[in-house]
């Protein structure tokens, strides 16, 4: 239900009041009249809500401009309007200032005059009230945003907390999974090697040229990585064939043997794919075999068609293969004229430069036949130069360094210092005294290669 508007007229001339109810009769407002000032004053403190007040200027005992402005305290809201004889300017001034009256009308008055200022300052005052409920909502709206983003704030706050914890933990399970994915690729290159001695160290050595190799060219760690896996595993198609796959020279197999022989890639890319996050190294397993030229297996495919990976692969095998079982002097002439000789023919031409650069890097002579020894030592015994050949994982399984790591005095300090509060429950394992073509060396000492485990 609405409010009534209300409207108060003041005159001490009753038939004047008469004719003010008269002229307002049909108008829906509640109509309250006095005769006085004093009058006019109560009734407002005893009824709310005025939205109009009409008063005469000339009245005894209390003016209009002294009514209005003793009026305007008790209802400052209502609109101020006073009647005052013509010549009575300074009245109205008076009745303006002093009063704060909206208008003035002159006496005597028109009736449509008085009708229609009081209703435009109906209209006024409903505009006002209206004002000030917008205005008001408007503040309790910005005041329930405030909070609400605040509350808001405060959730982000409480969920990006959440989420770095969440983020903590994930990464702490991913370090988790890498390490024993780590151990597993380990764990399937050992079973290839103890299945053949000749084999021994084959496929660790493959990963160290190779990922030397993919160093040297300039590729993401990312990409090293698989590089690494698939070198790892790269043969490890040949445990589904015959014994001789193992053990026969490929140029000495029978036509039957060398069908058999070159299935071991894709053999190899099937059993590795079966682990989802090594599916990319499992194509370059598949691929390890493909010569520039095309005409290698299993898909023959040519030059950049074999991915990147696969070529780098192909490269650390053929100088693994290329450099086993001499000594230094002679395998690094042996591998560099053969990667020359083979440069786009077997070898991505693109690759021989860092393929050259790796073998003066990585003593070759030591690759391949050679049978290089693992001792286990305890990690006051460690010292700069020692070729770990295998991970160095702390006991809560913190992967700390990877097999092929020469020791150094930062790496070592780094060791003794976690090792001690976290002791490995692996063992610590580095390069032994070798027995063919780099014996009389002594541990770590003569730059022998990494040989994961
Ligand atoms: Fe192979
Ligand atoms: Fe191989």
């Amino acid at each position: 239900m609405t409010e009534p508007i209300r409207i108060l007229f003041v005159d001490d001339e009753a038939n004047i009041i008469k004719a003010m109810r008269r002229i307002f009769d049909e108008e829906k407002y509640e109509i309250f009249t006095a005769t006085s000032g004093k009058e006019g004053l109560s009734i407002l403190r005893d009824n709310a809500g005025f939205a109009v007040i009409v008063t005469d200027q000339r009245m005894p005992e209390m003016s209009g401009a002294e009514f209005l402005s003793k009026a305007k305290e008790i209802a400052p809201d209502a609109l101020r309007i006073v009647l005052t004889g013509y010549a009575d300017v300074t009245a109205a001034v008076d009745a303006i200032n002093k009063g704060g009256a909206h208008r003035y009308l002159s006496k005597p008055w028109q009736e449509n005059d008085l009708l229609h200022t009081v209703q435009d300052a109906v209209q006024l005052y409903s505009l006002h009230l209206q004002n000030r409920r917008l205005a008001d909502l408007v503040r309790r709206q910005n005041e329930e945003l405030k909070e609400w983003n605040s509350r808001l704030g405060q959730r982000v706050l409480e969920q990006t907390r959440q989420m770095r914890l969440q983020n903590e933990n994930l990464k702490e399970i991913n370090t988790r999974l890498k390490t024993s994915l780590d151990g597993t690729l380990s764990s399937f290159a050992a079973l290839l090697e103890l299945r053949d001695p000749s084999e021994r160290h084959h496929s660790g050595n493959v990963a160290v040229l190779a990922v030397k190799i993919a160093g040297e060219i300039g590729l993401p760690p990312n990409e090293v990585e698989t590089i690494r896996a698939a070198a790892l595993l790269h043969d490890i198609g040949k445990f589904g064939g015959s014994g001789i796959l193992l053990t026969k020279k490929p140029e000495s197999m029978t036509f039957a043997e060398r069908i058999a022989y070159e299935e071991h890639p894709v053999r190899g890319q099937t059993v590795v794919s079966g682990i989802d996050s090594l599916r990319p190294a499992g194509v370059l397993v598949r691929h390890h075999h493909e010569y520039w030229s095309g005409i290698g297996f299993p898909d023959a495919l040519r030059g950049d068609s074999i991915p990147l990976g696969a070529r780098i692969v192909g490269l650390a095998d053929f100088l693994e293969r290329s450099g086993g079982g001499r000594d230094r002097e002679d395998a690094v002439a042996f591998v560099r004229d053969a990667l020359h000789r083979e440069a786009n023919t077997r070898i991505d031409p693109s690759l021989v430069a860092a393929g050259e650069k790796v073998i003066l890097e990585v003593p070759i002579f030591c690759l391949g036949g050679g049978d290089v020894a693992e001792i286990e030592v305890r990690v006051e015994r460690l010292a700069p130069g020692m070729l770990l050949t295998r991970d160095v994982v702390s006991g809560t399984g913190v992967l700390l360094l990877r097999a092929g790591a020469v020791l150094d005095g930062t790496s070592l300090a780094a060791l003794h210092r976690i090792l001690r509060s976290d002791p490995s429950r692996s063992g610590l394992y580095v390069q032994g005294e070798k027995e063919t073509s780099c014996s009389g060396s002594t541990p770590g000492n003569d730059g022998c290669p990494q040989v994961p485990s």
